[in-house]
């Protein structure tokens, strides 16, 4: 089968709040899988569930035909999803490679002693930006001097970094300018030519119906639609996030 993640009838509850009450999410290997849907209408907390960050209450998932319930964000990564949150979780006043290895650090020993395998992150984090076309060059720059799309290509490295088949995007586009915004559209379309299969949320709807082959539209936490993205406009898209 060529479904790498379903989720079934996911529901969850914080206190009386349902924020979710039947979501269904089924996303095919190697597709970008867009999820669209009004302010509060369950994406953040789908995305949470199927990262790790919180459990469901009721309904299944799974992983490559597996059911699965992740109970930390590692766990979720392991088993090779990882998620970019909209704050990117990048450490500002650290180089790019120390960012990409964050937690994961490369050492070799010396007369016994570890230390930091400097030059081989460098070397591999290179590799890795090079995948997805990056225009970065020097690995010790600083993150914070770094384009809202270039910091993108760092976490995105990242998630590369962890070997992730899944890589959950949380509106990588809201903040920022035309330029950039078209760079992280050809990052994604890199991803997916690497096979990476990619979950966008976003709220925009040409930059869904252009990049996306798949969208699923949540409506007060439940699946509303599930269709492909040809022939489908923004206009369209707006039109159908808004029906009752
Ligand atoms: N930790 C929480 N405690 C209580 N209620 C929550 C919590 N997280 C989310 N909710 C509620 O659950 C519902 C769904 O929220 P969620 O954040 O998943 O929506 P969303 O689709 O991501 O919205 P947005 O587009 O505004 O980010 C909302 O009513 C929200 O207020
Ligand atoms: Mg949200």
């Amino acid at each position: 089968m060529d479904d790498i993640l379903v989720a079934r009838n996911i529901q969850k509850s914080y206190g009386a709040v349902q924020a979710l009450k039947s979501a269904d999410l089924r996303v095919k290997r190697g597709e970008v899988h867009a999820v669209c849907g009004d302010n509060g209408a369950g994406k953040s907390t789908l995305i949470k569930i199927i990262s790790g960050v919180e459990q469901h209450d009721g309904g299944e998932l799974l992983l490559k035909e597996t059911p699965t319930r992740f109970t930390d964000p590692q766990m979720a990564l392991k088993a090779g999803i990882a998620t970019i949150h909209q704050d990117l979780g990048l450490a500002p006043r650290m180089a790019i490679y120390q960012n990409i290895f964050m937690g994961a650090e490369l050492e070799y020993r010396k007369l016994g002693i570890k230390m930091l395998d400097k030059n081989q992150m460098i070397a591999e984090s290179k590799l890795y930006l090079a995948q997805i076309n990056s225009d970065l060059s020097d690995m010790t720059t600083i993150v914070q001097n770094l384009s809202g799309g270039q910091r993108q290509a760092v976490a995105i490295s990242r998630a590369l970094r962890w070997n992730a088949d899944i890589i959950i995007m949380d509106e990588p586009t809201a903040a920022l300018g035309v330029r950039e915004t078209e760079q992280v559209l050809q990052l994604i379309k890199k991803l997916k030519e690497n096979g990476v299969t990619v979950i966008l949320i976003s709220h925009d709807m040409s930059d869904v119906v252009n990049i996306a082959d798949h969208v699923t539209i949540l409506q007060s936490g439940k699946t509303h639609i599930s269709r492909s993205t040809a022939e489908l406009t923004a206009q369209e898209l707006s039109a159908l996030i808004m029906q009752r």
